[in-house]
């Protein structure tokens, strides 16, 4: 596995500033843990203060726009989640592929866009339920990669992939761990095809219903460097579990 395992909570559209307490809680467990790379995503209102808050996670935003600033109302760069203190960027999640009308292309540009400002690079790919059930589901997601892995020299060296089906977020069902295997294999020869060696290094994570009861048995699964987690990140009691498993 390459590196030590990385555990990112994404809070998605939740976390006011009452929550930060469960931050810092996931702050002083993840100390506790030296041998688990811990971050969270919060919404972009909450980057700076968590990024204050605690000292030994990860802060990151859940998306980012191309351009580093300019006439782009509601939208936030990351030139400027970097200046808040941000660590990484969550591109390509499958609630904004699906909602937002995102293309490969447009995560490929986000990602670039945001490792040229420094931040690490969570990218997002996974089958729905129908292109499960038609056998389609590798094909889909090396499909996705083709078109959405940053390219340029040093972009293996500040990417992770997350693999989320897109039928197991937030349903309570997840695949078999043959099949996250058998999915994480195909991500990884992707990756080494890409970037040669540096493909190698690259963490490849699993997202979609890791809870306390499911993460050991997720995590020990072939090529999985790690968990990208939404609903049980959001208390530290929940999260802490899932950080301790790995
Ligand atoms: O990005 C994390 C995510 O989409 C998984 O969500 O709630 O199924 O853990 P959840």
């Amino acid at each position: 596995m390459a590196g030590l395992p990385y555990i990112v909570g994404n809070w998605k559209m939740n976390g006011t500033r009452a929550m930060l307490a469960e931050a810092r809680a996931i702050d002083r467990a993840a100390s506790r843990f030296p041998g688990v790379q811990v971050a969270l995503a919060p919404p972009f209102t909450l980057v700076n203060a968590m990024r204050e808050a605690a000292s030994d996670i990860g802060v990151g935003g859940q998306d980012c726009h191309v351009q580093a600033s300019g006439a782009f109302t509601g939208d936030v760069s990351a030139a400027l989640l970097a200046d808040a203190g941000a660590d990484f960027v969550i591109v390509g999640h499958s609630e904004r592929r699906a909602l937002h009308g995102e293309t490969n292309q447009l995560v490929r540009d986000k990602a670039e866009a945001a490792q040229a400002a420094g931040l690490g690079v969570i990218l997002c790919v996974g089958e729905t339920e129908a292109e499960r059930d038609s056998g389609s589901a590798e094909t889909v997601v090396t499909d996705q990669l083709a078109g959405s892995l940053p390219q340029g020299e040093e972009a293996a060296a500040k990417l992770s992939v997350a693999y989320e089906p897109v039928w197991a977020i937030g349903t309570g069902r997840v695949p078999s761990v043959g099949d996250v295997g058998a999915m994480h294999r195909a991500i990884r020869e992707k990756l080494t095809a890409t970037y040669g060696e540096a493909g190698a290094a690259v963490r490849i994570l699993y997202g979609g219903s890791v809870n306390a009861g499911n993460a050991s048995e997720l995590l020990a699964a072939d090529e999985v460097g790690g968990a990208l987690v939404g609903g049980a990140s959001l208390t530290a009691e929940a999260f802490t579990a899932i950080i301790g498993a790995a």
